[in-house]
């Protein structure tokens, strides 16, 4: 089993002649929780939509799951919030569940099916 739930290995990012991320290294073990920091504008989120395969870097590779990102199947296996508008207000947070749980097919078990407030 790989070990790693993320590798990253000499990845940068420049957007025109910004560069963003600057030759990103790191491991993150699987079952590990991890938190990036960092001030506004640091490259967070440019980094973690790589991640999830939403965007690619200008050189260097990003590994999920030991598998290539962007790649569909590890997309499928993983879940990604963004840090603001990521719920409906105008739906309860049951709902919100319920809503998300719909559109990644989930049933049986891995449903929502019991909320306690
Ligand atoms: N699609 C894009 N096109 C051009 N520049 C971008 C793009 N996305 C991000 N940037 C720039 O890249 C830099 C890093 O942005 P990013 O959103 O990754 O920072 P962040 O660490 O998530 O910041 P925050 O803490 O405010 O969320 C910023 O200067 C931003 O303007
Ligand atoms: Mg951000």
């Amino acid at each position: 089993m790989e070990e790693y739930c993320v590798s990253i290995r000499n990845v940068s990012k420049k957007f025109g002649k910004q560069q963003v991320l600057f030759n990103i290294n790191l491991d993150i073990k699987k079952g590990e929780i991890f938190g990036l920091l960092g001030p506004s504008g640091a490259g967070k989120t440019t980094l973690v939509k790589e991640l999830a395969g939403l965007d690619t870097p200008t050189t260097g590779e990003n590994m999920v799951l030991g598998t290539k990102m962007p790649n569909l199947n590890v997309i499928n296996r993983i879940g990604y919030m963004a840090q603001s508008d990521a719920l409906y207000e105008d739906l309860s947070a049951k709902e919100n569940l319920q809503f998300f749980a719909s559109l990644f097919g989930l049933k049986g078990k891995e449903k929502i099916t019991e909320f306690k407030q």
